[in-house]
C-alpha cells in the first residue's frame, strides 16, 4: 500500500509533490510527508490526510529534487514519527517506502549495535539508516543505495534523496513504480495519475530494476548496473479524467461514468450479427476448466464469471485470492487461471497468479491498469477499460469486469442464445444511464439510514451482486451489511432479521428463481423486516416491498449490473447523509500491495 512521489525538476518540485501526493491519497492517508534536496536535506511529514501536510510546509522547504509519500499504516500507528520519507542519523538520506520488509527486525538489531537510532515503529527506517552506514564506507550514494537494498527481505518500492545528490534513486520488487518522462523534469509515483497533470509519457519498471533521475534526464539499470533500453509508452488517460469534474466525490462522479466505461469495454469487441467476440487476447484460448482468483469485489465479479461459464458448460469456480495462495485448488494441464484485478496490484490475487504460474498452468488477468503487474506477468490480458478509478469503493470497474467476463464467456462458448445477451450489452448503457437519471435511492437512503444493520439478498448472479452491494454499504457507511444467497437466509441469518433491519433483496423475471426468492422476501416480511425490492416489475414482489428500485428489463445475463447500480447508489447516499469520508473511508486503501 501506499503512495510514493518523486520530482527531479527545474522549479516547483514541492507542487508537483503535493499535487502528486493528492493524487496517490487513495493509496492510504494515515499519514504524508516530503523531503527536498538543495545540497541541505529539507523533510516535513504529518499524521493525518495531505491537508494537514500543505499546512505545514513552509517556504524554506526547497529543492530541485524531492521525494513524497502517502501512508497506509503496515508497522506502527499513524503519527508523525512513523510518517515517511525517513531519515538516517546525520539528516542527510531521506527515503520513502511501500510495501514490508520483512527482515526489519535483524536489520534494526544489527544497525543498533553499530550505535544507529531510530525514531519511529516503522520496518521502513532501516533503509536510510543501512544506506548511512554504506556511505560512512566510502560508497557513493548510488552504491550505498544498491547496497542497502542487497540487504533488503520482503517486498518494497524505494525511493531515496541524499543532501549531496542532484539525484533521486529508486527501485522496486512487488510493490509498483513507474517513471514519468517531462520535457525538464523526471518524475516517479506508484501510480500515473500521481504525474498525469505533468506527463503523458512513462516508463514501467520491472522487479530488480533501479531507476535514477535527474533535473530532466532518468536512467534504468539492472541489478549490476548495467544500462538498461526502456521504452517510453503514453497512456491514454488524461487528467481530466482523474478530477472530481464538479462531482461532490469520486466515487459518485466514477459511478456515473459507468455508461462510458461500459461502451469502451465492449467497443470492438463483439459482432453484434453474430454474438460472437472478437478480443486478441482471448484468442486460442480453449481451457478445460477456468479458476478464478480475486479479492473483494472482484471477488464478486469472479463469482459471476464462473457462474456465467458453468452456464455454458466450462467447468469453472471462483476463489478468494488470499486463500488460493494458501491453499491451491488441483490444476490440470488445461486449466487457466483467472485473476481478477482492477489495480493489477493486489497482492494477494499477484501471489494467487504467481502459484498458478509456478504450477505452469497459463494464466490471464482482467486489469483496467496498463502496464501494471497483473499486466506485465499474466500470459495474456484482458483490460476491463473501465478509465481510472480514484474513489477507494469499486464502482465503474465492477460493471466493467462483469462486461468482460462476458465476454470471456462467450470466447469460450457457443451459446444458443449469444446474440440475446450481445444486443443486451449494447443497450446496457443507456439502461445504466436511466437508473442514474431516474433512481430512487437517494430517497430509500434517506428513509433507512438510521437503520441498525442491512441485509442484501439475491440468487444467482444476484447472489454476487447481493455481496456486492453489502460490501459497497459496508465500506463506506461503517454499517453492518451483508449479503447471502437468497436461500441460504432461513439457515441462519434470519435470526438477525428484526424491523430495524432492512433487506434489499434482488429479484429480476418471473418465475423460477424469482419465485423462490419472492417466497424468500415473505418470510423475512414475515418478520417485520422493511423490504426494499430492486426488481424489474416482472415478478410481483413489489406486493411484498415497502420500497422498491426499478430497473429496466434485459437479459437475465446483464440484470446483475443495473441492480447493482442501483445498490451503489444507495450507499452512497447513506454514506453521504452519516457525512462519512467516502472516497476515503478508514482504514481502507485502494491499492492493497501487501499480503
Ligand atoms: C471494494 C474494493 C476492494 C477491491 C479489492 C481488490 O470496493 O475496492 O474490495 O475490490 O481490494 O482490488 P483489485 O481489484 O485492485 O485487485
Amino acid at each position: 500500500m501506499c503512495g510514493i512521489i518523486g520530482c527531479a525538476g527545474e522549479s516547483e518540485t514541492l507542487d508537483v509533490l503535493l499535487t502528486g501526493l493528492e493524487g496517490l491519497e487513495y493509496r492510504g492517508y494515515d499519514s504524508a510527508g516530503v523531503a527536498l534536496s538543495n545540497g541541505d536535506l529539507s523533510v516535513c511529514k504529518r499524521e493525518g490526510e495531505i491537508q494537514r501536510l500543505q499546512q505545514a510546509v513552509t517556504s524554506d522547504l526547497d529543492g530541485r529534487v524531492g521525494i513524497g509519500h502517502t501512508r497506509w499504516s503496515t508497522h506502527g500507528p499513524p503519527s508523525d514519527a512513523n510518517a515517511h520519507p525517513h531519515t538516517d542519523c546525520t539528516g542527510e538520506v531521506a527515503v520513502v517506502h511501500n510495501g514490508i520488509v520483512e527482515n526489519y527486525a535483524d536489520l534494526r538489531a544489527e544497525l543498533r549495535e553499530d550505535g544507529h537510532e531510530f525514531d519511529s515503529d516503522t520496518d521502513s527506517e532501516v533503509v536510510p539508516h543501512l544506506i548511512e552506514a554504506n556511505l560512512a564506507e566510502g560508497a557513493t550514494f548510488e552504491e550505498a543505495f544498491r547496497a542497502a537494498v542487497a540487504r533488503l527481505e520482503g517486498s518494497y518500492a524505494l525511493a531515496a534523496v541524499s543532501a549531496d545528490s542532484e539525484a533521486i534513486l529508486a527501485t522496486r520488487r512487488d510493490s509498483p513504480l513507474v517513471v514519468g518522462v517531462g520535457d525538464d523534469a523526471a518524475y516517479l509515483a506508484s501510480d500515473v495519475p500521481a504525474f498525469l497533470d505533468y506527463t503523458d509519457r512513462v516508463v514501467y519498471l520491472e522487479d530488480g530494476e533501479f531507476a535514477r533521475l535527474e533535473s530532466g534526464s532518468w536512467t534504468v539499470s539492472d541489478a549490476e548496473g548495467h544500462l538498461l533500453e526502456k521504452s517510453v509508452s503514453r497512456v491514454e488517460w488524461d487528467a481530466e479524467e482523474t478530477a472530481k469534474s464538479g462531482y461532490d466525490h469520486y466515487m459518485l462522479k466514477e459511478i456515473h461514468e459507468q455508461p462510458r466505461a461500459l461502451r469502451k469495454c465492449l467497443r470492438g469487441r463483439v459482432d453484434e450479427l453474430t454474438g460472437s467476440v472478437d478480443v486478441e487476447a482471448l484468442k486460442g484460448l480453449d481451457p478445460e476448466s477456468v479458476q478464478f482468483v480475486a479479492c473483494g469485489t472482484s471477488y464478486h465479479a469472479a463469482l459471476y464469471g464462473a457462474q456465467a461459464l458453468r452456464e455454458a458448460g466450462v467447468h469453472a469456480q471462483a476463489f478468494l485470492a488470499s486463500e488460493y495462495a494458501t491453499s491451491p485448488a488441483p490444476v490440470g494441464d488445461d486449466t487457466l487461471v483467472v485473476g481478477i484485478t482492477q489495480s493489477g496490484e493486489t497482492a494477494d490475487t499477484l501471489s494467487a497468479l504467481r502459484e498458478a504460474e509456478r504450477r505452469n498452468v497459463e494464466t490471464l488477468a482482467m486489469t483496467n491498469v496498463v502496464g501494471s503487474t497483473a499486466a506485465r506477468e499474466c500470459d495474456r490480458t484482458l483490460f476491463i477499460r473501465a478509465g481510472p478509478e480514484i474513489g477507494v469503493a469499486a464502482t465503474k470497474t465492477f460493471s466493467s469486469q462483469v462486461v468482460a467476463c462476458n465476454l470471456l464467456a462467450a470466447a469460450l462458448t457457443e451459446r444458443h442464445d449469444a446474440r440475446e445477451i450481445v444486443e443486451a450489452l449494447r443497450d446496457l448503457p443507456s439502461q445504466v444511464q436511466t437508473i442514474l437519471d431516474d433512481s430512487r435511492a437517494a430517497q430509500v437512503a434517506d428513509r433507512f439510514v438510521d437503520s441498525s444493520g442491512y441485509f442484501f439478498v439475491g440468487r444467482g448472479y444476484h447472489h454476487a451482486v447481493a455481496l456486492e452491494g453489502a460490501l459497497k454499504l459496508k465500506e463506506i457507511s461503517y454499517k453492518h451489511a451483508e449479503g447471502f444467497p437468497a436461500g441460504e437466509l432461513k439457515h441462519g441469518p434470519l435470526a438477525l432479521v428484526t424491523d430495524e433491519t432492512p433487506v434489499f433483496a434482488l429479484v429480476t423475471g418471473n418465475g423460477g428463481k424469482a419465485t423462490k426468492t419472492v417466497g424468500n422476501v415473505k418470510e423475512v416480511e414475515a418478520r417485520d423486516a422493511p423490504v426494499v425490492a430492486v426488481t424489474d416489475g416482472a415478478s410481483d414482489v413489489g406486493r411484498y416491498a415497502d420500497a422498491v428500485l426499478e430497473i429496466p428489463e434485459t437479459h437475465p445475463r446483464v440484470a446483475p449490473v443495473l441492480a447493482n447500480v442501483q445498490l451503489q447508489l444507495v450507499a452512497y447516499y447513506i454514506a453521504k447523509q452519516l457525512g462519512r469520508s467516502i472516497d476515503k473511508p478508514r482504514n481502507l486503501a485502494k491499492s492493497v500491495t501487501v499480503e
